[in-house]
């Protein structure tokens, strides 16, 4: 069958269509509310992988959830263990995050598989499609489990990281029906793997304003995460004079601006304070405990060195002016990667078969690539999103554009098998 006989085997628009409808339907299941919110281990985590396997059964794999939480497909090559490609993305949401952030590299490759299928083409290597359970660290403070477990990266110390509620990640994982103690045998043999490739929307405006429906990530930047705890002290808010008070939130908010005018100054520096806690939280007391997380981004390791440590001496300094006791903890850091060259150049290619411009572009969000790319090359194809909108119960790809992706990744799922 040439590749033309395989483009043109749907109407066109008709995978599109199947693309956006099961996405919208994999986005039913998640916590009540404005959006997708489906948290690590939750019950909404549960309830969709059911059809999330039955995806992977229609593109010809076999459905099995692994010790770290992950929903494996896999077809007979790779359980035969020959050399398998790895593709995939996350299933879990933000609070409130839109349809397509993860779960769209879940369903595309498995619809470009199932696509290939129904033409009656068999890839000559093996095929797994993986929907991790955690890319986005909201439930638990270190975050890419999933993919850290088939790069053999998970140390037994991230599986003691607490949720809110005090349970630990490991609990969770037993709870939700996972082994953990077996996540060290489901690291991935690099000799037998032929690479990662991750389809993600873009969640930025730069293909929107190129009027283009995929782009070829090349980099994906570092991201470090840390939790500062800040102590005051408590007292009465009608009684204590002002120059008396150990007023932790006052101190956290000035550390909150601290944090901002750092990031400001600084090229090629972004990052947020996007959780913050008040102890005791009442409208009479002074606060005598903030909690708050710090997140910081580059692509160039020394930038992000340089603007923690700027970070830390202006926190420094306002719990020293103030007389509060400051702890801060690093809870998540991963290092900006590349994507292989080889790559990039074959997803040019199917672009290129499947009609498509292909520019490159940076990658300022995190993925699963990042703790992947210990394991093995890596590559990520971008889809254009709607007014570059995301974690966001509005963030929205077109059909057109879902079938283009889908087509392109048909394409180098054949170009692959090609000596
Ligand atoms: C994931 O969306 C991240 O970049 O935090
Ligand atoms: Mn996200
Ligand atoms: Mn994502």
């Amino acid at each position: 069958m040439t590749n033309t006989a395989v483009y043109t085997a749907f109407s066109q628009g008709a995978l599109g269509q199947v693309l956006i409808d099961r996405l919208d339907e994999a986005a039913q299941f998640s916590e009540p509310g404005s959006g997708v919110t489906r948290l690590f281990c939750s019950q909404e985590h549960r309830d969709v992988l059911p059809l999330i396997s039955h995806w992977m059964e229609q593109a010809g794999l076999t459905p099995q959830l692994d010790a770290a939480g992950n929903l494996v497909g896999r077809c007979s090559k790779a359980q035969a263990g020959e050399k398998t490609f790895i593709m995939g993305s996350h299933q879990d949401s933000v609070i409130e995050g839109g349809k397509y952030d993860g779960m769209l590299g879940v369903a595309l490759p498995l619809l470009a598989l199932e696509a290939l299928k129904r033409e009656g083409i068999t890839l000559p290597y093996g095929v797994e499609v993986v929907a991790f359970g955690d890319e986005e660290g909201v439930r638990f403070p270190t975050t890419l489990v999933g993919s850290k477990a088939l790069a053999g990266s998970v140390t037994p110390d991230q599986l003691e990281a607490k949720d809110a509620e005090g349970t630990t990640l490991q609990e969770a994982l037993i709870a939700f029906g996972c082994t953990p103690k077996d996540i060290p045998h489901i690291a991935r043999d690099p000799a037998k793997t032929l690479g990662f490739l991750e389809v993600h929307i873009e969640q930025g405006p730069i293909l929107e304003q190129r009027n283009h429906a995929v782009g070829i990530v090349t980099a994906l930047t570092g991201i470090e995460r840390h939790r500062v705890k800040l102590s005051g002290k408590a007292g009465h808010a009608g009684t204590t004079p002002m120059d008396m008070r150990y007023d932790a939130l006052v101190g956290a908010a000035e550390m909150v601006l601290a944090i901002d005018s750092v990031l400001q100054s600084t090229d090629n520096l972004v990052g947020v304070v996007g959780k913050l806690n008040v102890h005791p939280n009442a409208v009479n007391v002074i606060p005598a405990q903030v909690t708050f997380t710090v997140e910081l981004r580059s692509p160039d390791a020394n930038i992000r060195q340089r603007g923690r440590e700027a970070v830390t001496a202006a926190l420094q300094e306002v719990a020293t002016r103030r007389s509060l006791a400051l702890d801060m903890e690093n809870t998540y850091s991963a290092d900006a990667v590349t994507c292989a060259d080889w790559m990039m150049a074959s997803l040019e290619q199917a672009c290129a078969h499947a009609d498509q411009p292909a520019e490159r572009l940076f990658s300022g969000a995190g993925h699963d690539g990042l703790a992947m790319q210990a394991l093995t090359d890596i590559g990520m194809l971008f889809v254009r999103c709607k007014d570059g909108l995301s974690h966001h119960p509005d963030e929205a790809i077109s059909a057109a554009d879902g079938e283009a992706a889908t087509r392109v990744i048909m394409a180098f799922l054949q170009q692959l098998g090609r000596p």
